[in-house]
């Protein structure tokens, strides 16, 4: 499907969709899905066009038993030059292993997040410790990291709101924000992990955030729980941030906030870039078809509308192929 002429003034002219199925979507599944299909899911998405695909994370296994294979699934992947696979670290032991990884297995890392959050509590549910606690861990595993050459990527969970605190304040984002960029992360991306943004809140946080931080260091993280996560995406990229999160099939949640759906799908971020013209790179049919292949792999319908569309509108088409008689264009009754 073609773009839709020129990206409006003030929009960016490319989005680098970051594609956090794998790990973000995986790891809410109740089931464990088997190394062999997250691999391939991976290498699916690649072939697609996304260049950086979330592929893991190296966290507790006690806590996130759907990502304990991370490792594994980093050695078998085939490398697609250009793409970037980062995994999620939380901690001295999470870079510990990544480091193993790299230099017993010869598996390059390349990239890390590291993720805090704008709430307290949720601090405490989802790390064990407080927001400044994990900020100074995290500021450890990015100097190990920028050490190795490896790029860093930073998180603010609960940005628009917590499950457990409710009102997040602004404020709060920017110190987060701020902290991770002081650290080496080279771009924030700003979580809303319960989905409950609206678009006006979208342009309350960027708001201030651009009021300091250049668009270029910003990311976006929408949750469709609330059904705002294109709006909320749009809403962002007035302000020129280059960059969203998005989660093929619309897989995930977050174990730590309960109730919220999947991260926006990625079937429907795309479909809205290249409808306002702006490049992804991406083959949005070959995208949908990584969808497909994990939707059946988990027994039941994505949730991209995009997905859903375009799927009933290629069957319609092959319909009408089939009756029509070859080299003529005219239809058979
Ligand atoms: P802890 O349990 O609080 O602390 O872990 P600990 O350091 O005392 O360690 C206790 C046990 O955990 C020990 O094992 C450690 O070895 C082990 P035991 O002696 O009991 O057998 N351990 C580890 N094992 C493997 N890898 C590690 C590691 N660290 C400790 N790195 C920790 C603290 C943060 C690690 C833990 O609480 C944890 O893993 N939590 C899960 C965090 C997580 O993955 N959350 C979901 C991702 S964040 C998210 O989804 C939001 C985001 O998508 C943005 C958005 O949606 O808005 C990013
Ligand atoms: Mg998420």
């Amino acid at each position: 499907m073609p773009l839709s002429g020129r990206p409006p003034a003030g929009l960016p002219a490319r989005v680098r969709v970051v594609e956090v199925g794998p790990r973000d979507g995986l790891q809410n599944e109740p089931g464990k899905i088997d190394t062999a299909t997250r691999v391939a899911l991976i290498e699916r998405l690649a072939a697609a066009g996304l260049r950086m695909i979330e592929s893991g994370a190296f966290v507790s296994p006690k806590w996130v038993p759907q990502m304990a294979d991370t490792a594994e699934v980093l050695a078998r992947v085939r490398r697609t030059p250009g793409v970037r696979y980062p995994v999620l670290v939380p901690n001295r032991q999470g870079f510990d292993a990544a480091l193993q990884v790299q230099q017993q297995r010869g598996v390059p890392i390349e990239e890390i997040a590291v993720f805090s959050a704008a709430s307290e509590t949720f601090s405490q549910k989802n790390t064990h410790c407080t927001i400044a606690e994990g900020l100074a861990r995290f500021a450890e595993v990015a100097r190990l990291a920028l050490e190795q050459g490896w790029r860093v990527r930073g998180y603010v969970s609960v940005a628009f709101g917590c499950p457990y605190e409710g009102a997040v304040a602004v404020d709060r984002v920017h110190t987060v924000t701020r902290a991770l960029l002081d650290m080496g992360c080279y771009e924030v991306s700003i979580g809303d992990t319960t989905g409950v943004a609206t678009a006006g809140a979208v342009r309350r946080v960027y708001e201030r955030l651009c009021a300091t931080i250049p668009p270029q260091q910003l990311a976006g993280h929408f949750h469709d729980t609330w059904g705002q996560a294109t709006a909320n995406a749009l809403a962002m990229l007035e302000f020129g941030v280059p960059a969203l999160d998005a989660s093929v099939a619309g897989l995930g949640g977050c174990p730590y906030s309960p109730g919220a759906t999947g991260n926006v799908a990625t079937e429907d971020i795309v479909y809205l870039l290249h409808g306002l013209g702006i490049e992804t790179g991406i083959d949005l049919d070959a995208l949908i078809d990584a969808g497909a292949f994990i939707g059946d792999a988990l027994g039941r319908p994505g949730a991209s509308r995009v997905a859903n569309a375009r799927r009933a509108q290629r069957a319609r088409e092959r319909e009408l192929a089939a009756h029509r008689p070859a080299g003529t264009g005219a239809w058979r009754a």
